[in-house]
């Protein structure tokens, strides 16, 4: 009887996203306690930050889409499912752990998950065989970079992404838009309660 009911399609989906949830929390809270400063947080964003960060999102003109600070991917596979069949994600980020855990979560021919810094962006998206970016988005804790490194991103940022495209950003604190404002003149904000902690949200546009 137990088992009959554990094989029906609704339960068995319940109990896969379920059994993904905790072993990505996992992954995620063993990162947090290697590197706690470098990780930032203590839980990965929430759904709901997620459909509120990537709402503006043009998807149909979107080739190239860049995550800094993937964490476990909680952001990767909305943006895959939201993504035309021939475009790029390319995710950066500095915890090899992480770069791992994804790299065998995450089976998808879009999906490029590099081991690095946010600073190189540049440099990684050229090696992967592109010059602009469509939309960056970004989870890095840029209050807590050490010194000089939010600014360099920024600057990185804008630099390789396209006329009309976007740095989406999320983060606790409302300093990460300080890093952004010298670059983009047109900046909007929200502001997500559904999260552990909840956060600010920005979407800074390069003029077209
Ligand atoms: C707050 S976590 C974000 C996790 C995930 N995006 C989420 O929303 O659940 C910050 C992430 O930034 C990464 N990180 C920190 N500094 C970085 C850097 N300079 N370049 C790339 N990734 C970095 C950390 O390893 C961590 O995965």
């Amino acid at each position: 009887m137990t088992n009959s009911i554990a094989k029906t399609p609704i339960l068995g989906r319940i109990k896969t996203r379920l059994v993904r949830f905790l072993g990505a929390w996992g992954v995620f809270f063993k990162g947090f306690i290697k590197h706690p400063v470098m990780v930032g947080s203590i839980m990965p964003s929430s759904d709901i930050t997620v459909k509120k960060m990537l709402a503006p999102v043009d998807w149909e003109n979107c080739n190239l889409f860049v995550e800094y600070g993937p964490g476990v991917g909680t952001f990767c596979r909305p943006v895959l499912e939201r993504m035309k069949p021939d475009a790029a994600l390319v995710v950066i980020d500095l915890n090899a752990d992480f770069i791992d855990y994804l790299s065998k979560t995450i089976r998808d021919s879009r999906f490029f998950p590099v081991h690095g810094s946010a600073a190189d962006v540049q440099q990684i998206i050229a090696d992967l065989g592109h010059e602009k970016a469509d939309y960056i988005l970004s989870g890095l804790p840029f209050s807590t970079l050490p010194d000089q490194l939010g600014p360099k991103i920024a600057a990185e940022t804008y630099d390789v992404l396209r006329p009309g495209g976007a740095f989406l950003v999320y983060q606790f604190v409302k300093r990460a838009r300080d890093f952004m404002a010298p670059h983009f003149a047109h900046i909007d904000s929200g502001y997500s309660l559904w999260n552990i902690l909840p956060c600010h949200l920005y979407w800074g546009w390069k003029a077209k």
